[in-house]
């Protein structure tokens, strides 16, 4: 078997616009503005010691306040001469819509000439834009529960049709929208995010809501550029039994995987001409509790690092018959230490998938640059560049050269 992946392989980045711009107003930065105490004193209970130790920045309050993150909004070029340096074919990012609209039904014509020059600026440097409509971020106008609002799925297709025939010409690969699960699990069920609320009942709600969002915009979109591929970005985790034959832990994998990986897809089937995997979380179930190995290695928030998990959760795609891109994959690692190694072991699971006639089409590395990680701010680092908040200077890691080695090779 050639060690090479496919000809046409995408390889790049991804970013999201509210975590590299800064100078964002939206339902977030309301959000981390009233709740920038409260996530300090939590942060005392929650981090373990060696976490503690190594970043006390994560008890500072800019550390939670957005602000100007990467600057990219203004250094959009130098970033991308980066990912042109690192070989980067491919590009993921958000435009933000409250920027776009930031009035109800009013779109910014400068805000469209903005991602208008970002565009350019990829093409010009040989690299497809991946572009996602939403990556959580709410214009104010949408009020505290956007994603609740009945209307969100007409004004999310308003939006999206004023983008494409805005971009449509330039841009074949859209997102609708950025892992509608992880705002219902957070933002309405642990209530961690905005608009931090409890509710099972309004949870499962949201599900259909946004849904319906996705299933419109996608409409919209084909509907005018029959030719672009669309789909959502999708968070799937790997799960796995503690004990093997234990029928508790079995209920609690079905249950997860269910409402993590598969529901969003199994409510929008028919408008997705690919699917993506977006892969952080390895979960072994003890009934519902999550036990990590004591040998396994974690990142800097204490992820476990499993790179079989891609690899299943792959399989568990086949079924759907669809391309598959790997939208996000990374691990926060301030030290550099472990991403080479993660990076070619999750590689390694996604040749093997390949290998075995799966149809995958691209890799995006969370992230391009180290960014606004959003409840945890700034501390967790999971950029290939390093950013010097203070100076702003962007400085390409070691495992930012390692990736560049397989891009040319396109291949491990
Ligand atoms: C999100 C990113 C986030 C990353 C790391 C993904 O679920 O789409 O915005 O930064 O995970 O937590």
């Amino acid at each position: 078997m050639s060690n090479k992946f496919p000809k046409d392989f995408l390889w790049g980045a991804s970013t999201s616009a509210y975590q590299v711009e800064g100078g964002n107003v939206n339902d977030w930065s309301d959000w981390e503005k009233n709740n920038v105490e409260k996530i300090i004193e939590e942060a005392k209970k929650y981090w373990r010691p060696w976490q503690q130790e190594k970043f006390p920045e994560m008890f500072e309050r800019d550390n939670y306040i957005c602000g100007k993150a990467c600057d990219h909004y203004n250094r959009f070029r130098e970033d991308f001469d980066l990912a042109k340096e690192g070989g980067h074919n491919a590009h993921r990012f958000s435009v933000e819509w409250s920027r776009i609209e930031p009035e109800e039904g009013k779109f910014d014509e400068k805000a469209i000439e903005h991602y208008r020059e970002v565009i350019q600026a990829l093409r010009e440097r040989g690299i497809e834009p991946f572009i996602c409509l939403w990556h959580w971020t709410n214009p104010l106008w949408l009020g505290k529960e956007a994603e609740k609002n009945k209307k969100f799925p007409f004004y999310f297709s308003r939006y999206a049709e004023k983008m494409i025939k805005e971009f449509g010409r330039e841009v074949k690969f859209w997102l609708t929208l950025n892992e509608p699960t992880s705002v219902i699990a957070s933002g309405y069920i642990s209530g961690k995010w905005p608009p931090g609320k409890k509710n099972i009942f309004t949870a499962l709600g949201i599900y259909k809501n946004l849904a319906k969002a996705h299933d419109e915009a996608y409409k919209k979109i084909k509907n005018i550029n029959p030719d672009s591929q669309v789909g959502f970005a999708n968070i799937l985790h790997s799960f796995e039994v503690y004990r093997k034959n234990n029928w508790l832990d079995k209920i609690a994998v079905k249950v997860g995987k269910y409402f993590i990986n598969e529901k969003f897809i199994k409510l929008t089937k028919k408008n997705n001409d690919f699917l993506t995997v977006q892969y952080y979380f390895h979960n072994r179930f003890r009934f519902y509790k999550k036990i990590i190995n004591k040998k396994s290695e974690v990142s800097d928030l204490g992820w476990e690092i499993y790179p079989k998990g891609i690899y299943q959760i792959i399989q568990d795609l086949k079924k759907y018959n669809l391309p598959i891109y790997i939208t996000e994959n990374g691990l926060a690692d301030a030290n550099d230490s472990k991403r080479t190694k993660f990076l070619k072991e999750h590689l390694f699971w996604v040749k093997k998938a390949i290998d075995e006639g799966i149809d995958i089409r691209g890799y995006f590395h969370w992230s391009l640059l180290d960014n606004f990680e959003w409840d945890k701010g700034f501390w967790p680092r999971f950029g290939l560049v390093e950013i010097d908040y203070a100076t702003q200077k962007r400085k390409p890691r070691k495992s930012f050269w390692e990736y560049k080695k397989i891009i040319e090779n396109n291949g491990l």
